[in-house]
């Protein structure tokens, strides 16, 4: 029997159990982490290993540099993983690891670490998409979140809102035409001089400012449910550099504020106009942008106006976890037939591709 035929059938052994616990690994980007979880919800460990304190030297994220530190963080976290869970590798039933979106070297670390777990300890491998990774992190925060939802992704990578209509199944809605929110948030952060990582840094200027600049003037996308953020990332990148020239005082909270008051202004009617277009009471955020505090705030407020029941994970969850994964590998594997050991890094999926 080939390797992929004995785990199909175990995958079916596994979908009879009451209790299924995943290990589930990511490292799509800067951030190592192994987390054990149960039956898709509950968090036995999760372990995370940030390397923001390596990267903020370079200004960013240096795809090399991280791929070595997941190689030298990886198996003392698997380790830990366990242990913090007071669990072997007898008591985990599958390994569930983010196959793509992220950096091809980063990604291939995991993967190759689970592709080995996998043959050794002959548990069925699963592969999942990072992007169903952070919809899923609202499972393990709130156990009676139940599809169907309208999510509105804000990611470093993506942004888009969806229509999640199960576990494993979302219809598109709209999605950004061309840079991500997080990426304009930390382009904007990088111009006014702000350490890595930027977003958030952006984020705590911006409070208690009261924004008055306007930077893009028309919303081209106002009625259809895209976004783009490259007009506004220019607009404030020249607003900077013209400011720079005439030797002028660069007010960095004020910009801060305006900048995030647009970028995030957009996002939220539109996944509000979702919500009542698609007939769903309840909004859920995802990716590394939904920590963002004024995101948070309007939404609440005008959720609350509307009645409809917002989500938005805990900080814990919001940043890059392997908890998030093991999560969408539970029901994954209910559904999918396992991963074979062929599959590869997929660094760029598009977001139909990945979330599908
Ligand atoms: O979702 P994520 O891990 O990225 C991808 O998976 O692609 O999120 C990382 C992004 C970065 O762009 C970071 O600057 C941004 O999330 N971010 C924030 C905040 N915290 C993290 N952006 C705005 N406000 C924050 N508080
Ligand atoms: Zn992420």
């Amino acid at each position: 029997m080939t390797y992929i035929e004995r785990m199909k059938e175990k995958a079916a052994e596994i979908r009879k159990q009451d209790v299924v616990r995943i290990l589930a690994i990511e490292s799509s980007c800067d951030e190592t982490s192994v987390a054990v979880v149960e039956n898709g919800r509950k968090v036995l460990s999760n372990i995370i290993s940030s390397q923001i304190d390596i990267h903020k030297h370079f200004g960013g994220v240096v795809p090399e540099v991280a791929s070595r530190n997941h190689i030298l963080n990886i198996i003392p976290l698997v380790e830990q993983a366990l242990d913090k869970a007071h669990l072997t590798f007898n008591d985990i039933d599958a390994i569930g690891v983010t196959q793509g979106a992220g950096l091809v070297g980063a990604l291939l670390v995991g993967l190759t670490t689970a592709k080995a777990l996998s043959y050794a300890l002959n548990k069925p491998l699963i592969n999942v998409n990072h992007i169903k990774g952070h919809i899923a992190a609202n499972y393990l925060a709130f156990p009676e979140l139940t599809p169907p939802f309208i999510c509105l992704i804000t990611s470093g990578g993506h942004t888009a809102i969806v229509n999640v209509d199960d576990y494993n199944h979302f219809t598109l809605i709209g999605s950004t035409q061309d840079d991500a929110i997080g990426e304009a948030y930390d382009k904007v952060a990088r111009v006014l001089g702000l350490e890595y990582p930027g977003g958030v840094k952006v984020d705590r200027l911006a409070q208690n400012v009261e924004p008055v600049i306007k930077f893009v003037q028309h919303d081209t996308l106002a009625n259809s449910y895209d976004v783009s953020y490259s007009g506004l990332k220019t607009a404030v990148i020249n607003y900077v550099h013209k400011l720079e020239q005439n030797g002028q005082q660069i007010d960095v909270p004020q910009i801060c504020a305006s900048f995030q008051h647009e970028a995030v202004d957009m996002l939220t009617a539109k996944a509000l106009r979702a919500c009542k277009e698609y007939g769903q009471k309840k909004l859920v955020l995802a990716g590394g942008v939904a920590a963002n505090s004024y995101l948070r705030s309007s939404l609440t407020e005008k959720c609350k106006e509307l009645n409809i029941s917002l989500y938005f994970p805990p900080m814990e969850y919001c940043t890059d976890n392997a908890a998030m994964i093991g999560s969408v590998a539970y029901y994954q594997l209910l559904s999918q037939d396992p991963a074979d050991l062929n599959i590869s890094a997929l660094p760029s999926i598009s977001l139909d591709e990945a979330i599908n």
